[in-house]
């Protein structure tokens, strides 16, 4: 027993993170936000950064920036845990990108760390049309993307939240892979339809090949790196491997995932999508 007592929640102002952090300072979990602008400060860029936040640390839940499949990310993952392991760290929580061969490596470092684990490996988030890169082509009432009809099972980040917390908190969850979808197939073109009817504005999808979309991205100053892996995702990850559903929120939670159309109705109530 380390007698730490305190949960990092890296990422801890993210889509899922700061979920995460809400729910454990509401259930009374003293909770510390891993983020360049916490205090102190986190940057995985920066690891003379990492000590400090491990200070009294007993679990971590791990949501890496920008993503595990950047080169990179398996390096800072093993030196990360590693550290944490010593400074007395007991549980690893890891959020994983589903079909995402690369992040797999990142979660065998966590799983080989020495301490509890859970991966959990989430697919495409329904957020990223609220609270990422999707919403302001939402806003603009046109979504140009690199996609054509392959399906994905859009998944809630409060559902995601929900099970963070469950492994951080509750015991029965270490040594569980979770992947996290939604219940529905979706295509990108389903999804900004539904976004639509929600909305009661007129949205459009518009099918773009992957050349024409990297090449809009670059003529809009959008930097190298974040083109590269943009068009990774649609066109590596979207190609097909993820057009099923997993039963990961059920096994974690004894309760069905959260629908698209739940998550349309909410986000078009707050007024988000119509400024
Ligand atoms: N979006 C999806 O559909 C999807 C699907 C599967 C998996 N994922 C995974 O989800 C992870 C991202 O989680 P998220 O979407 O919840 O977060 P997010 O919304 O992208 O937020 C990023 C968080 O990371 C922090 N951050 C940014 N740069 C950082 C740095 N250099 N060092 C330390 N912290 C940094 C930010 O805070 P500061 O700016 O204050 O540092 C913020 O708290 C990625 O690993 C991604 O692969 C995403």
């Amino acid at each position: 027993m380390s007698g730490n007592t305190m949960t990092l929640v890296l990422g801890g102002t993210g889509k899922t993170g700061r979920r995460i952090v809400d729910r454990l300072t509401a259930h009374g979990v003293p909770v510390r936000v891993g983020s360049r602008a916490g205090t102190p400060p986190f940057d995985w860029a920066d690891r003379a950064t990492w000590a400090a936040v491990l200070s009294d640390v007993d679990a971590v839940y791990v949501s890496y920036f920008p993503d595990l499949a950047v080169a990179g990310a398996t390096d800072d993952i093993r030196a990360f845990t590693e550290l944490a392991v010593s400074t007395g760290v007991r549980r690893l929580v890891l959020l994983s990108g589903r079909g995402e061969e690369e992040a797999q490596a990142s979660e065998k470092v966590v799983q080989d760390a020495g301490a509890e684990w859970t991966i959990i490996r989430a697919s495409w988030f329904s957020q990223n049309f609220s609270e990422s890169y999707l919403l302001e082509p939402v806003l603009a009432g046109e979504v140009v993307l690199p996609t054509t009809g392959v399906a994905e099972p859009f998944v809630d980040a409060d559902d995601i939240a929900d099970v963070a917390v469950a492994a951080l908190t509750e015991t029965g969850h270490a040594s569980q892979v979770y992947e996290l979808t939604g219940p529905r197939l979706l295509t990108f073109a389903d999804a900004v339809g539904e976004i639509a009817a929600a909305t009661g504005r007129p949205i459009r999808f518009v099918p773009v090949s992957a050349t024409d979309y990297a090449a809009a991205l670059t003529s809009a100053g959008v930097p190298g790196d974040v083109v590269s892996f943009l068009t990774y995702l649609f066109t590596t990850v979207l190609d097909g491997r993820n057009a099923q559903l997993a039963d990961g929120v059920q096994r974690a939670l004894g309760r069905p995932p959260r629908d698209f159309a739940d998550y349309c109705r909410d986000v078009a109530a707050s007024g988000l999508w119509t400024g």
